[in-house]
């Protein structure tokens, strides 16, 4: 059985440090927003590159804080995308904005920045893109339409830590960028975790008022705020692991060198990463016009793989009443029903991966 992520091998390899962190932490007398959670702030702050960063309970909620930290919710509307997590459409929602829905790209499936103006209104504040997959967004030309029409940038980076282009941390070309610490991610707490980083002291201020009720240092509210803070345990648990993203970072690339030249004679689309870019490799995501039946023969071999996202969000029930209507995206639409993925984590040993490409291979040769 080859697993599509399993999480406990990356934590036997790291056991003894994280529970000496978990003892530190449980026994400093601090369980929320104490000296684990600012130091972490601190560390991934200089990781990025970024001047500020403010850690909260997920990476919905830092989508939310984001927004609402920059004057966005009822009656304005945000750009973005809906082949993406749910979470990324429900955090507009959250913060009381109109998410207004754009196609991806084709090879990229990321937003489509020759889509992006079509959907520029009155009420327009924000574009926020998503780095899906672990793949960079076209940066400069959503930043170069945000200047034009005077928008914010917010970026989704919830699967993209260590992503960069031209040596630059995703994250920090918008005003602020948004991380998830969900376990699964490149960078995974042992329950829920997120972080928003900004070059900006003054919304990174608002950002520490809005996770914790809008509190100042003396516990007024001066703002309406919310509860989403990171706790001191799993601050503690993300110290230790930031040590070791970067090396997982290459593990990950070496397994998805390993799948690019092992598939690349399969007529599968395979995915690319952008000259001048790094790609985190959260997810190593091909395309297949047959993929039940090769998700079935995978399954037979012990294969595991996943579908991100199979459901476009303009689809999704809850979200109809955003008067996106089916076929009014096509290439989101027709990317739910190729996307398959391939498993992927740091700890995926080379013959698993051979293995699972001969899997791909006999399944699409038997297809
Ligand atoms: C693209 C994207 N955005 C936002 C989120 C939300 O993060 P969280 O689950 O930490 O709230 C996720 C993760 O699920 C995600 O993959």
């Amino acid at each position: 059985m080859i697993p599509v992520f399993d999480y406990l091998r990356g934590y036997e390899q790291i056991r003894g440090e994280v529970e000496a962190a978990l003892r530190r932490a449980i026994g400093s007398g601090h369980l929320i927003l104490g000296p684990e959670g600012e130091a972490f702030e601190r560390e991934f702050a200089a990781y990025v590159g970024a001047g500020h960063a403010v850690a909260v309970g997920s990476g919905t909620g830092a989508i939310v804080i984001a927004l609402r930290a920059l004057g966005i919710g009822r009656g304005d509307e945000v750009i973005t995308v809906s082949h993406t997590a749910a979470a990324t459409v429900g955090a507009v929602r959250e913060a009381g904005a109109t998410p207004r829905m754009v196609d991806v790209d084709h090879d990229s499936l990321l937003i489509d920045p020759g889509r992006i103006e079509e959907r520029i209104g009155p009420r327009t504040r924000a574009i926020l893109p998503v780095h899906l997959y672990g793949r960079p967004a076209a940066m400069q030309a959503i930043s170069e339409i945000a200047a034009r029409h005077g928008l914010a940038v917010v970026e989704d980076c919830a699967q993209a830590h260590g992503a960069r282009i031209a040596g630059r941390h995703v994250g920090t070309f918008g005003a602020i960028g948004c991380f998830s610490f969900y376990p699964t991610k490149n960078l995974g707490a042992l329950g829920d975790g997120g972080l928003c980083v900004t070059g900006d002291a003054e919304l990174a201020e608002r950002m520490r008022q809005l996770r914790f009720h809008g509190f100042d240092a003396r516990r007024t509210a001066r703002i309406e705020g919310l509860n989403s803070r990171l706790d001191e345990l799993q601050a503690a648990v993300l110290r230790v692991k930031l040590r070791y993203l970067e090396t997982w970072l290459s593990a990950r690339r070496r397994i998805a060198r390993q799948y690019l030249e092992m598939l690349s004679d399969t007529g599968l689309c395979l995915p690319q990463s952008a000259q001048g870019t790094e790609h985190a490799w959260h997810l190593f995501v091909v395309r297949c016009g047959r993929r039940a039946r090769l998700i079935e023969r995978l399954t037979r071999s012990g294969i595991g793989c996943g579908i991100h996202y199979p459901v476009p969000v303009h689809l999704m029930p809850a979200y109809e009443h955003l008067g996106c209507a089916r076929g009014s995206l096509p290439v989101t639409e027709r990317a739910a029903e190729e996307v398959l993925s391939l498993p992927m984590f740091p700890e995926l040993a080379e013959d698993e991966v051979r293995s699972v490409c001969r899997a791909v291979v006999d399944a699409l040769r038997g297809a």
